[in-house]
């Protein structure tokens, strides 16, 4: 038997914060409260006083090794995952993306020799449907039943991910009869699509008319239109990555009526503005995320929908492309430019400054957004995102007196840039353990080699 115990820290829980020891057995947690009686013998005691012992992040919009925008993300399991974990996240929900002529089962198969030894922190997969091929839903069952309880739909990129409403319905409808949910990229493609061309026309030609082309309108009109069609297919829906204020009204006014509605918004639509698309040359490519980086006004409403409720979920969207690829690919049409940018290490560490030690939310909120709620959403809550008996010892000890500055240069993630570039907060995830193991210490990886665990999910 391997006992640790992380003695004399603050353990912070979604419902609250106490002074107390963590027993820790075998990578499970066995008690946690005031434990200086015990005397195991043998017993590692890691002394974590002044510091926070937080349930490891789960991070459950990833794309690793993904195919998209003709190329390839930039982070693969490997290099992602010890990203992740340098950055105290202990859990990923990758998206399993299907290729075109690519059968849904063929894709889970791939993806998950992409991720079988080389993710280092555990991790499972959504199923994106970009293809509903004659009988693909037939395959839901065995999808559900390996434990992929989520499937992932554009409503945008038509010509290559997106889905028609007809699609749609179906993919939500069969989704229901399998106790699963469905993860939506909610925008109008076909007017961004209009207004790209627009600009195109008009010359516009680099990297800002990205964000011309995608009003919030087009985002609010797709979570409407969502909205309305789940409640047909009877459907429990997921929204990811919401950038604008009128995303959190709808989604608020679904859940007042107690409908299977939910949301996440990013580190970036928090944190970022758009602004940034003004950045001399090409330079503002880095900021070609989807959606983009919304106004002031947007980025608050996201906080107030977070602290009331009405969004659920931080995520990081992490989809990196390395600017050389996004060069290649976009320098002369920016609607070629591969869409995403990353975040997976930094999600963390910038929500942790952004939101608790700038007062927009607190301590537990933090917790409950970046760990316990996606955890819980997504048929994991039995396991992770929890400082309690019974859980896997996926921990973070933070220090709240420490900083993290954040540089393209020493971040894990394999990419030539961060969007957080210079950035120097409050606050510094010292050690980071995934079922017990120490795998970072101070943003380094200590641990073994692809480690990580695939995670069959419940239903919801
Ligand atoms: O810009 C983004 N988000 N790219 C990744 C694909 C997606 O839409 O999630
Ligand atoms: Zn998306
Ligand atoms: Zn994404």
């Amino acid at each position: 038997m391997k006992y640790q115990i992380l003695q004399g820290g603050t353990v912070v829980n979604s419902t609250g914060s106490a002074r107390a020891d963590v027993l820790i057995t075998n990578g499970k947690i066995e008690a946690v409260g005031e434990l200086s009686h015990l005397q195991i013998e043998n017993a590692e005691i890691v002394d974590v006083s002044g510091r926070l012992v937080l349930p490891g992040g789960v991070d459950v919009h990833t794309h690793m090794d993904s195919p998209m925008s003709g190329t390839v993300t930039s982070d693969d399991f490997a290099s992602g995952t010890i990203a992740a974990a340098c950055g105290g996240t202990t859990t990923l929900v990758d998206f399993a993306m299907q290729r075109p002529g690519q059968k849904l089962l063929e894709t889970l198969d791939e993806h998950s020799e992409k991720a079988a030894g080389k993710a280092v922190i555990d991790y499972g997969f959504h199923m994106c449907v970009t293809d509903l091929y004659e009988n693909a839903a037939r395959e839901f069952p065995e999808i559900a039943q390996a434990g992929i309880t989520s499937f992932k739909v554009f409503m945008a990129y038509r010509g290559s991910l997106m889905l028609n409403d007809g699609d749609l319905f179906d993919v939500m409808r069969e989704s229901s009869k399998v106790g699963g949910q469905v993860c939506i990229h909610a925008e109008n493609g076909d007017i961004v699509d209009r207004l790209a061309d627009d600009l195109m026309a008009a010359g516009k030609t680099g990297p800002k008319s990205h964000l011309l082309s995608r009003p919030p309108a087009t985002e609010v009109e797709a979570v409407n239109r969502a909205i309305s069609i789940a409640r047909m297919a009877d459907a429990s829906i997921y929204f990811v990555h919401l950038s604008t204020e009128g995303s959190v009204a709808a989604v608020a006014e679904a859940r007042s009526k107690d409908w299977a509605v939910a949301g996440e918004t990013c580190t970036h639509y928090l944190t970022l503005g758009p602004e940034l698309y003004d950045a001399p040359g090409f330079e503002a490519a880095k900021y070609v995320l989807t959606p983009p980086l919304r106004e002031e006004e947007h980025r608050k409403a996201l906080w107030r929908g977070l602290s009331a409720g009405s969004l659920s979920v931080v995520s990081s969207d992490h989809c990196p492309f390395c600017m050389e690829d996004k060069f290649r690919l976009g320098h002369d049409d920016f609607r070629k430019i591969p869409n995403g940018g990353p975040g997976v290490e930094h999600r963390m560490a910038v929500v942790y400054a952004e939101g608790v030690r700038k007062g927009r939310i607190s301590m537990e909120k933090y917790v409950e957004l970046t760990s316990t709620a996606p955890a819980r959403q997504f048929g994991l809550g039995s396991r992770k995102g929890q400082v309690a008996a019974g859980f896997d010892a996926d921990l973070i000890v933070l220090d709240p007196n420490g900083r993290t500055v954040i540089t393209a240069e020493t971040q894990n993630q394999n990419m030539d840039y961060t969007p957080y570039e210079g950035w120097d907060l409050p606050g510094a995830i010292e050690q980071v353990y995934s079922r017990g193991d120490l795998v970072a210490r101070d943003g380094k990886y200590v641990g073994k080699s692809g480690r990580g665990k695939f995670l069959p999910r419940a239903t919801v």
